[in-house]
């Protein structure tokens, strides 16, 4: 542990402090004017200093003489940190990563099982996810102010609940019936509101680490409203679909009537996450369809591209027919459901829930159809992330 007085050496060109005085966490963004990344302080030359330490945390530091001698005991060891972090996690910490697939850098689906049995929950519900702010985060995001008040918090985001849809065997599954609860996560790297918290240390993570799983599932974008002749359109940007793969599964293995539509806009192809899967779901069953549109592909930005399309917003789909081509499902409100899910601008509400123009609920509601209300079930349901 930290103690006030300690003296620590910083190598140099770079390299992280020497290994017995791993600043872990919780940490400032700079201690005498030298960076703290990851955990280390970076410094160019050789630096001694004496930190400045508050309740056993690292509050700052104040630069030395070389001594001659230093006592190593003195110095902060990496296995005393990993004690105290262990305990938070015991304490803190109730289920554990069982998969990680890697989609790509920035996108992780993730099997999560909890220590007790997850209560029963609706298909398109969602869930909080969460980390303590002493867990490290990935490289190459926006970093964050570190507030020692607050260094024993646990980060919590809420995420839907997506599925497998298929099992081991090649069974199409309902999600409830998978022996765990399935994520599909997006690394926040950037954010013009504050800086992305609970993301960065998702993507840390690894097979068999912990982390917190809110009791019970919650939300009622679910499939509540739908009759089993509805034709239903599932419109979503990204991992907007997680709770799709929910419903989707839910109504097939039901054997639902009605027309099942999925499009999902990305900004590249490699962003569907789910792709085989829905393709192996549309051959089995008629009445589904998965559609994939892009938005920064080359056929969407350079004029000159053969295929050049531009971008491919959904709502622009929906204004073209294009979307009710590709899909065969008519935009007929007395027969289809829509469920919007992911980016706000996409989706058309601001926070607060007004209706902002160019977005799926203004052009689907010069159509005739009605958002849902508190009260009041529509045929428009939503979902928006932020
Ligand atoms: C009901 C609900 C369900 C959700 N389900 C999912 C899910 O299944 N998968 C998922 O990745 N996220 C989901 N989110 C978003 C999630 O809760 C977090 O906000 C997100 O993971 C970012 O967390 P953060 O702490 O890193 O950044 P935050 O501080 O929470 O967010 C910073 C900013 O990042 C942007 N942002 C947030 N989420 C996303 C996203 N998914 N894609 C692109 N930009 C985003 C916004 O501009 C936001 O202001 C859901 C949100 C809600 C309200
Ligand atoms: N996708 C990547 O390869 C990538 C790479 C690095 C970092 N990230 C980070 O990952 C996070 C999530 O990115 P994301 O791509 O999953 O989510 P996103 O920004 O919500 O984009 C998902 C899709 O929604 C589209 N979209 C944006 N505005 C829209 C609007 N007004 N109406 C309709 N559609 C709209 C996007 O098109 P646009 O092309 O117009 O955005 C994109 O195709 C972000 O923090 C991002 O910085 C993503």
């Amino acid at each position: 542990m930290f103690h006030e007085g300690m003296q620590v050496q910083c190598r140099r060109v770079a390299t992280p402090i020497n290994p017995y005085a791993v600043c872990s966490f919780p940490f400032p963004r700079k201690v005498c004017g030298l960076p703290v990344r990851r955990g280390r302080l970076w410094s160019k030359t050789h630096t001694w200093l004496t930190l400045s330490v508050h309740q056993n945390r690292l509050i700052a530091g104040t630069v030395n003489a070389l001594p001659s001698f230093v006592n190593r005991s003195e110095l902060h060891s990496e296995r005393s940190d990993a004690g105290e972090v262990q305990s938070l996690r015991t304490a803190h910490y109730n289920a554990t990563l069982t998969m990680v697939k890697e989609v790509h850098d920035d996108l992780r689906i993730m099997r999560v099982v909890t220590d007790r049995r997850f209560p029963p929950f609706q298909p398109g519900q969602y869930v909080a996810l969460g980390l303590g702010d002493w867990e490290p985060r990935v490289a190459g995001v926006d970093e964050e102010r570190r507030d020692p008040q607050k260094q024993a918090r646990l980060i919590k985001r809420a995420y839907s609940i997506s599925c497998s849809l298929f099992n081991p065997s090649g069974n199409l599954v309902r999600v409830a019936d998978f022996p765990y609860l399935e994520f599909y996560v997006s690394l926040v790297r950037h954010s013009e509101r504050r800086p992305p918290a609970l993301t960065p240390r998702l993507f840390a993570l690894r097979e068999r680490d912990r982390l917190f799983v809110e009791s019970h599932a919650a939300g009622s974008y679910t499939l509540e409203s739908v009759q089993d002749n509805d034709n239903v359109l599932f419109l979503a940007t990204r991992t907007g679909e997680a709770p799709h793969n929910a419903m989707i599964a839910e109504l097939l293995a039901r054997s639902h009537r009605g027309q099942i539509a999925s499009a999902v806009s990305v900004r590249y192809q490699k962003d569907a996450g789910y792709h085989i899967a829905h393709l192996a779901l549309a051959r089995r069953y008629p009445n589904y369809k998965y559609l994939i549109f892009t938005t920064r592909e080359p056929e969407n930005l350079d004029p000159s591209h053969p295929r050049f399309c531009g971008k491919r917003f959904l709502q622009d789909l929906v204004a073209s027919g294009e979307l009710e081509q590709h899909t065969s499902i008519p935009l007929d409100p007395t027969r289809t459901q829509v469920f919007l899910c992911g980016n706000p601008a996409m989706i058309g509400i601001e926070m607060g829930g007004s209706i902002v123009p160019a977005g799926m609920v203004d052009e689907l509601s010069l159509r005739g159809f009605r958002l849902d209300e508190p009260h009041l079930r529509g045929n428009i349901h939503t979902e928006h992330y932020w």
